[in-house]
């Protein structure tokens, strides 16, 4: 019986798809919910991890995150079915970089920062019924300041059309810190990660962009990067920005 209630926004493909197939082969524990804007592609990204073989449980639930109706009936379903959540991992994202100004800014602000700021706060109630809840927001590394500005860092360069995104990183980096430091006298430890350059479809879908030019690893590295995270092993750098080998300056 799992023991360990994970929901994964966004796990149709990337680095959500890879979180859920780590997670879910790793125990017995976990019951992972696919959450994914299309029910299809939920139901059929988790029949593609079923057939590997799985240890642990894996269900589908609809979640736009962009769209409050949706949110809050899946957050009334997994109440309904678990009466509490263990893990939230805030992965869905749009990596937009559309021609106009205006338009960019609206879907990474929307998608990127707004949403996952009200996914959190809709299911914090069912969070904090857990005894060792964890809150995860996939960020990325330029969306930190610090190493945006240091000209000897690899993310110190102009991206065209990507001044939207990295802003939203960087909003999102300041909602998990807050959401730290406000619930901070409760059991919830709340992680930023950056989860690589990895293999998916944010940069277009197109093979050449799915695989970064070539430069791309596999995303199942971020998927195991997040469960070290959920099974404790990165405590210490709870309320921090982690990365696989460490931690980023804000
Ligand atoms: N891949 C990398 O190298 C990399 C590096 C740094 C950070 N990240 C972060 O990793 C996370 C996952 O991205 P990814 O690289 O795996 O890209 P991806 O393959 O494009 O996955 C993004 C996921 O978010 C979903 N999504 C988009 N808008 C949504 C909405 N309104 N409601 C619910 N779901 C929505 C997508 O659903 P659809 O399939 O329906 O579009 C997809 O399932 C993001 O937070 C991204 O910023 C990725």
């Amino acid at each position: 019986m799992p023991s360990t209630i994970v929901l994964i926004t966004g796990a149709n493909s990337g680095v959500g798809f890879a979180t859920a197939k780590v997670i879910a082969c790793a125990s017995e524990v976990f019951h992972v919910i696919m959450a994914s804007r299309s029910l299809e592609k939920a139901k059929s990204a988790m029949s593609e991890i079923e057939a590997a073989g799985i240890k642990g449980l894996l269900s589908t639930v609809q979640l736009d995150v962009t769209d409050e109706r949706s949110i809050e009936q899946a957050v009334t379903l997994i109440n309904q079915n678990f009466g509490r959540l263990d893990v939230l991992v805030n992965n869905a994202a749009v990596g937009s970089r559309d021609s106009d100004l205006k338009t960019r800014f609206q879907l990474c602000m929307d998608t990127n920062v707004i949403g996952p700021a009200v996914v959190s706060a809709a299911f914090r109630p069912l969070l904090l019924k857990s005894q060792k809840p964890y809150s995860i927001y996939v960020s990325s590394g330029i969306g930190s300041l610090a190493r945006v500005s240091d000209p000897t860092s690899i993310t110190y360069r102009g991206i065209p059309n990507g001044e939207a995104y990295s802003a939203s990183k960087a909003a999102l980096n300041m909602i998990a810190l807050q959401e730290s430091i406000v619930f901070s006298s409760t059991a919830l430890k709340v992680f930023v990660v950056c989860p690589g350059f990895v293999r998916s479809n944010l940069c277009g879908p197109s093979e050449e962009a799915r695989c970064g030019w070539g430069k791309a690893g596999d995303p199942q590295v971020s998927g195991e990067l997040i469960l070290s995270v959920i099974q404790g092993e990165r405590d210490v750098d709870a309320g921090q920005f982690v990365y696989i080998d460490g931690v980023y300056p804000w």
